[in-house]
C-alpha cells in the first residue's frame, strides 16, 4: 500500500528562535534554512517579519535563498503585519502568509475582550486581505487545543471560504492529552465545509511533555502536516521535535504515512541548531541525545555487542550517528571491557580478561566513567601484577 505524505513545516526560525538566549543573526538563520531546505523540511517558517527589522531582513534573505521548500512569514490577524510579511516574502519561490487569531474562552475574553462573531470576523479579513498577495495562506486558531470544537469548526469553515490553503490546530498551551487532540482532528475532518480541499496542520507545544504525542495524534486522525522544530526547541517547553516524528514514521511503516526528510541530516542538524542558538541537547533527548545510542549497564551492553538490536530500534548510521557507544563503569561487564580494549588493539584471553576486569572494577568504582586513558592504565597494571599475562 502506498505510503501518505506528512509535510514537515519547520519553525526552528521563528517558534524556537522565540526562546530566551536564542536568538540569531540572519547569517545564523540563512545557514540553518540552506540546511533545513538541503535535508527535505517541506515548509520553513522563516520569521516575524513585522517583529522588528532584523527578522524581516532574514525573512527577506531566506525568501531569496530558498530554492526547494516553501517560505513562510507569521503574521497576527493584522493587516500591516500581513503587508510586511508579504513584502519579505516577495522574492520566495514559493511563499506562504501563516495568519491567525486567538480563539479560546480564555484568549477571546482576556485577550481581545470581544465576541466570538467578531473573532470570525477578524479571521475572514486577515485570510481575505492576505490572499491578496499569495495564494498560499495558513490560517491558525491559537489556543486551538482549549478551543470547543463546535466553534473551531466554525472558524475553519470561514477561513476556508476566504481562500485558506491550510488549517493549523495549535495546542498553543500545551494542554490536550494525545486522544483529546487526535478527536479534534477527526472532529474538523468530519464538520468543516470545505475540509476535503486543505490540510491540516498540528502545532503542538511540550509543557506537559506530550507534544510528539500529541502531533502523532494529529497525524493518525487525518492530519497531514507536522509543525515542528530542531531538538524540539520552542516557546516554553518547546514544540514537538522534528527527529522525533521522522523516525516514528520511518520505524512504524505500518501507519503508511511518510516524511520528506533525510534522516542522515538529523544528527548533524541537531548538532549545528544547538551550535548556533547556545541552546544544548540534554543527554537523554530521544534521537539526537549524546546518550541516545549509548549502552552502560553490563546486560545491555552484552547484548549490543552480540547482535546491535537487543537494544536498539534504529542503526545509529540511518541518523547520522557514527556508531553506538559502549560506556564504561562499574555496571559494565567483562563483554564490554574485552570490546572496548580489542578496539584499542588488546587481544585478550579469558584469564587474561578475569584478572583485568578486577583491575577495572577497582578503577570503575572510583570514577563516573572509564576512558580510553584509565584502559592503558589498567592494562599496564594488570601486566605488572598478574600471572595471567606472563
Ligand atoms: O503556539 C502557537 O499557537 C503558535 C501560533 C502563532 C501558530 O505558535
Ligand atoms: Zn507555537
Amino acid at each position: 500500500m502506498n505510503s501518505e505524505k506528512v509535510e514537515i513545516f519547520d519553525t526552528t526560525l521563528r517558534d524556537g528562535e522565540q526562546v530566551p538566549g536564542c536568538k540569531l543573526n540572519t547569517r545564523q538563520k540563512l545557514r540553518i534554512a540552506a540546511r533545513l531546505d538541503e535535508m527535505g523540511v517541506d515548509v520553513i517558517e522563516a520569521g516575524f517579519p513585522v517583529s522588528s527589522p532584523g527578522d524581516f531582513q532574514s525573512v527577506s534573505a531566506i525568501s531569496k535563498l530558498i530554492k526547494n521548500a516553501t517560505v513562510c512569514g507569521l503574521t497576527r490577524a493584522v493587516e500591516q503585519d500581513i503587508k510586511v510579511a508579504a513584502e519579505a516574502l516577495k522574492d520566495a519561490k514559493r511563499p506562504r502568509i501563516h495568519t491567525g487569531i486567538g480563539t479560546s474562552p480564555l484568549h477571546i475574553k482576556y485577550k481581545f475582550n470581544t465576541t466570538e462573531d467578531k473573532i470570525v470576523e477578524r479571521a475572514v479579513a486577515a485570510v481575505s486581505y492576505a490572499k491578496t498577495f499569495v495564494e498560499d495562506v495558513e490560517f491558525y486558531a491559537e489556543d486551538a487545543g482549549r478551543t470547543d470544537n463546535e466553534f473551531l469548526a466554525k472558524i475553519c469553515t470561514a477561513a476556508i471560504k476566504a481562500g485558506a490553503t491550510v488549517l493549523n490546530i495549535p495546542d498553543t498551551t500545551g494542554y490536550c492529552l494525545p486522544e483529546e487532540y487526535g478527536r479534534k482532528i477527526k472532529y474538523l475532518k468530519e464538520n468543516v465545509k470545505g475540509i476535503e480541499g486543505v490540510r491540516l496542520s498540528c502545532h503542538c507545544h511540550n509543557d506537559l511533555g506530550l507534544a510528539t504525542a500529541n502531533a502523532l495524534s494529529g497525524i493518525m486522525n487525518g492530519a497531514r502536516q507536522i509543525e515542528c522544530t530542531i531538538n524540539g526547541i520552542g516557546e516554553r517547553a518547546g514544540n514537538t521535535s522534528l527527529e522525533e516524528v521522522v523516525m516514528i514514521l520511518r520505524q512504524h511503516q505500518n501507519l503508511n504515512l511518510e516524511t520528506n526528510i533525510n534522516p542522515k541530516f538529523l544528527y548533524d542538524t541537531s548538532l549545528m541548531v544547538a551550535r548556533e542558538m547556545g541552546m544544548f541537547v540534554q543527554p537523554n533527548k530521544a534521537i539526537v541525545g549524546a546518550n541516545a545510542f549509548a549502552h552502560s549497564s553490563g546486560i545491555h551492553q552484552d547484548g549490543v555487542i552480540k547482535h546491535r538490536e537487543t537494544y536498539e530500534i534504529i542503526n545509529p548510521e540511518e541518523v547520522g550517528v557514527t556508531e553506538s557507544a559502549i560506556i564504561l563503569t562499574a555496571r559494565s561487564g567483562r563483554a564490554a571491557l574485552a570490546y572496548r580494549a580489542k578496539k584499542m588493539g588488546y587481544e585478550l584471553t579469558k584469564l587474561q580478561l578475569d584478572s583485568v576486569y578486577v583491575e577495572f572494577l577497582n578503577f570503575a568504582d572510583a570514577r563516573k566513567e572509564v576512558v580510553d586513558t584509565d584502559i592503558h592504565q589498567i592494562m599496564e597494571l594488570s601486566r605488572k601484577n598478574n600471572r595471567a599475562f606472563a
